[in-house]
């Protein structure tokens, strides 16, 4: 048994607990039952099915296509990989739009996909959603910052200057303000951790002291109680490399390279060799040319 799955399953008590001891969080995307397996035996603390399922992994054009069917599909593939991580599951745009809709939709996620906990996009506008599903007992993260699923929308409110998306947030006084307490006005309402995406190291730090909960950041700096990447970034599997993830390795390019050889190796008849056949019993196969040669 890998060292990592001994290690006492996470849950969202144990990632306050982190924060409280001064340690660091690490979460990575995972969308299905391989990666799953490979965060897990990394003693990855959250595995996050993010709606970045769309364009990482669907082909879609942005996050607003992914559905709940496409979450709760890609959650379960990801509960049946893991047995220590926190499975976190996003709720997909148009899927928390009311309290109702919220409630049934993390529903969905936790009791057919199998998910620990679910994560929504948005400050004030999702706080009575988000205090109904902790009321129901559900495990819930905030995220602030960029929020994708409302692309350049909640910027541009949250920033208030018009006629400019920001994308990076807590560029100055008022707008580290006003995330602050956005994400003041989630922890009071029962979220236990907030992601901060495209957030300034400053204002991320800031936050991240005056918050109790941990805050875990994707372009939010080093001040975080832990951090999260798209797996497909860290492991190079993406064709543009962004500022704020860290390329640990280029499978994409040695995926290429594989299946280039691949193909030649099929064109020249060298693949499948001698070690990848099946024969017949020299005995069964003389045999058989007898009994053809008979026929003829
Ligand atoms: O969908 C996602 O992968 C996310 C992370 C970027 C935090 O929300």
């Amino acid at each position: 048994m890998p060292e990592s799955l001994s290690l006492p399953r996470v849950t969202a008590s144990y990632l306050c607990a982190k924060k409280a001891r001064g340690e660091k969080i690490a979460a990575l995307t995972a969308y299905d039952y391989p990666m799953a397996r490979l965060l897990d035996r990394a003693s990855i603390d959250i595995a996050l099915v993010g709606d970045s399922v769309g364009t990482n992994v669907l082909g879609y054009r942005s996050e607003q296509q992914v559905t709940i069917e496409d979450i709760v599909h890609h959650t379960r593939a990801v509960r049946r990989g893991v047995e220590r991580a926190f499975v976190l599951a996003d709720l997909p745009f148009l899927s928390y739009h009311s309290t109702e809709a919220a409630l049934l939709s993390a529903g969905r996620l936790i009791q057919e996909g199998g998910a620990d906990g679910v994560k929504l996009e948005g400050g004030t506008r999702v706080l009575p959603q988000t205090e109904a599903m902790v009321r129901a007992g559900i495990p819930v993260v905030g995220h602030l910052g960029f929020t994708p699923q409302s692309h350049g929308r909640d910027l541009y409110a949250f920033s208030g200057r018009r006629g400019t998306v920001a994308r990076v947030q807590g560029r100055d006084a008022a707008e580290a303000k006003l995330l602050l307490a956005e994400a003041r006005r989630l922890q009071d309402a029962g979220v236990f951790a907030l992601v901060l995406e495209m957030v300034t190291e400053e204002a991320a730090q800031l936050v991240s002291q005056a918050l109790e909960i941990p805050t875990i950041g994707i372009g939010a700096g080093r001040h975080c109680d832990g951090q999260v990447l798209i797996v497909h970034d860290l492991l190079g599997f993406s064709s543009v490399e962004l500022r704020l993830a860290k390329v640990y390795a280029r499978l994409g390019e040695e995926a290429t390279k594989a299946l280039s050889i691949y193909r030649e190796e099929v064109a020249g008849g060298i693949f499948p060799g001698e070690e990848n056949v099946f024969h017949m019993e020299p005995a069964a196969f003389a045999q058989l040319r007898e009994q053809l040669a008979a026929e003829n």
